[in-house]
């Protein structure tokens, strides 16, 4: 039995090891190389009559089928619903949801054009596993095309409430879209409850179909590989020269795309809090915020870019002095290996997001210290990874006084503390790895019993 995994991005071959933040394609391919089978989804390229059949590159068991769009595509379905309305809303951010129909029937027209295309290279016991947000109505148009095999989804983002779900305009088409899936997983329990109550109660008067089966599955990392990484970084020159950069202060760190989701304006004004609050700290502690670019092209992060700029120019120039910085803030991506370096080099791991779907930061953070001394994790409780991270210091990323009390008291935290915490901690992550959750995952979807045959 193949598996085809969908996404809206494909991570090709050739980008290997530059996969920047994210830790989901690095999740998918391990998947794939184990099983064999297709990874399908958009070229990341547009142009102007995209050719209908998927273009494929096999590398050894895994063919990697991308297709193109247009330039239209791009704007409605990329740029416009899914990053404007479809992430805003399920980030619980109603004030910055910019809906329109144009750009809705864009995504419902790219699922529709990307399901002819892999049902042009499925065969009958393929078994399909669609990822995020860009994909939700992917099944229904797989269907709608006689497509029968086991289709099952997975959403990487959370699942809101229903008085902000239902907020969004196309709320009861994608949920009549869900139904079309064999199996959804979401990470969290809160995500898989507020996901279930939508399909419980009418959304804007419409009737809602019958909910699909819902797992909460929390996603892991390759603890192995991650922790093996982090080992050998200390030989690794790009983490050399940044630690003794750093001379003896201790290292604060944050990496996250350049998102407003990621709360780093917010994660700035804290370092700034913790520092006014406690001067003795000035030209002591330095934080690093590794915050590569992304989604630059749709306005909402343009200005969240701004305010970040902004935000670091007014703290660096009246906090620090001539021989000290107390944020270095860098926006580009760095490798794997390297993270792992500074995340093992690093004191305190500060993943404050305002919402987020789970967080593989939070966890490569904990898998790349060191036993014997390892540092703490302050951790949002708006993270998916809170759920399962009960052992890190838990914040409220809205309250920019308790996140700079959760720096000051990681910072002083005694070894003892700080190794019965990461034990716990680690040995979650070990459990529940990347391997575990995709096995998990498939075996529930092998298990689900298939929809209806449907009339082809
Ligand atoms: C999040 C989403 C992914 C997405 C990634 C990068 O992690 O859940 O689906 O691929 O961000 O965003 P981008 O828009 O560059 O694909």
């Amino acid at each position: 039995m193949r598996l085809v995994v969908v996404s809206n991005r494909v991570s090709a071959p050739n980008r290997e090891g530059k996969a920047g933040v994210g830790g989901l394609a690095v999740a998918l391919r391990a998947a794939l190389r184990e099983r064999g089978g297709v990874w399908f989804g958009w070229s990341g390229r547009v142009s102007e009559a995209p050719a209908e059949l998927p273009h494929i590159v096999q590398r050894g068991r895994v063919g990697y089928a991308v297709v193109d769009i247009t330039p239209l595509d791009r704007d409605e379905y990329y740029l416009g619903f899914a990053n404007r309305a479809l992430w805003p809303n399920m980030h619980y951010r109603l004030g910055l949801t910019q809906f329109s129909r144009a750009e809705f029937a864009g995504y419902m027209r790219v699922n529709r054009r990307f399901a002819a295309a892999l049902a042009a290279i499925i065969e009958p016991d393929d078994l399909i596993w669609v990822h995020d947000y860009h994909l939700i109505p992917f099944a229904a148009e797989l269907r709608r095309l006689g497509i029968q095999n086991r289709i099952g989804y997975f959403h990487h983002i959370p699942w809101p409430p229903i008085d902000v779900f239902g907020a969004l305009p196309g709320a009861g088409d994608l949920l009549t879209a869900l139904a079309a899936y064999d199996l959804v997983g979401v990470h969290t329990e809160r995500d898989a409850g507020n996901l279930a109550r939508s399909f419980a109660e009418p959304v804007g008067g419409m009737p809602v179909p019958a909910a699909p089966r819902i797992i909460a599955l929390p996603i892991g990392i390759d603890t192995a590989a991650f922790r093996a990484a982090a080992q050998h970084a200390d030989a690794n020159s790009v983490v050399q020269r940044m630690i003794s950069g750093l001379g003896d202060r201790p290292l604060v760190i944050g990496v996250d795309r350049l998102d407003y989701s990621k709360g780093i304006v917010e994660r700035l004004e804290a370092f700034e809090r913790f520092l006014v609050a406690n001067p003795d700290r000035r030209g002591n502690v330095t934080l690093l915020q590794i915050a590569p670019p992304s989604r630059s092209e749709v306005p909402e992060y343009e200005q969240v870019g701004r305010q970040t700029d902004e935000t670091l120019g007014r703290i660096n120039s009246s906090l620090g002095d001539t021989g000290w910085m107390p944020i270095r803030f860098v926006k580009r991506s760095y490798t794997r290996p390297v993270l792992a370096g500074l995340f093992r080099n690093a004191a305190v791991g500060l993943v404050t997001p305002m919402r987020d779907g789970m967080n593989l930061v939070a966890k490569e953070y904990v898998a790349a210290q060191r036993p014997d001394d390892p540092g703490v994790l302050v951790l949002s409780r708006f993270a998916g990874a809170a759920e399962q991270m009960r052992e890190a210091l838990i914040v409220n990323p809205f309250d920019k006084f308790e996140v700079a009390e959760a720096i000051g008291t990681a910072l002083a935290m005694p070894k003892d503390e700080r190794i019965a915490r990461w034990r716990v901690l680690y040995e979650g992550l070990c459990r529940h790895d990347i391997g575990w959750w995709t096995q998990s995952f498939l075996d529930a979807l092998t298990a689900s019993a298939p929809l209806a045959a449907l009339p082809r």
